[in-house]
């Protein structure tokens, strides 16, 4: 029987949303306070939904505490407190967006948690802006 978990974390991050062969007025329409040239910060917030069989024996479908050490690691280690665009390898040619945040965080867990898990990853930049990958 297929069972969905799901664990909250969240990390701070700064960003700036730009793209190279845009003039500055054109970026600024575009991406707004996002285009800041000075980056800005989110307070980011991820549910992460993890689809799984129900272990007969454990009853788990994963076990939550190493699941949360697996978003501490890979995902929170990874992007808490830094600058998206400068430290974050991914981002260099990548605009950090919510939606390009939401796949790289998608890509690293399903990875690390493997091919018998179904990841889904729901990621805030504001209470009233969220997007999720994979799209259902
Ligand atoms: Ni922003």
């Amino acid at each position: 029987m297929k069972v969905a978990v799901f664990r909250k974390a969240h990390f701070n991050a700064a960003h700036r949303l730009h793209v190279e062969g845009w003039s500055d007025e054109q970026n600024r329409e575009e991406f707004g306070k996002c285009n800041n040239p000075h980056y800005h910060g989110h307070n980011y917030a991820m549910d992460i939904k993890v689809v799984g069989e129900v272990d007969p024996i454990t009853g788990y479908v994963i076990d939550m505490k190493y699941l949360k050490d697996i978003i501490k690691e890979k995902v929170e280690d990874k992007l808490d407190h830094k600058n998206l665009n400068i430290e974050v390898p991914e981002f260099k040619t990548v605009n950090p967006s919510c939606e390009n945040i939401c796949i790289l965080i998608h890509t690293i867990l399903q990875e690390a948690l493997g091919k018998k898990y179904e990841v889904t990853v729901r990621l805030y930049e504001t209470p009233r802006n969220y997007c999720e990958y994979p799209a259902s």
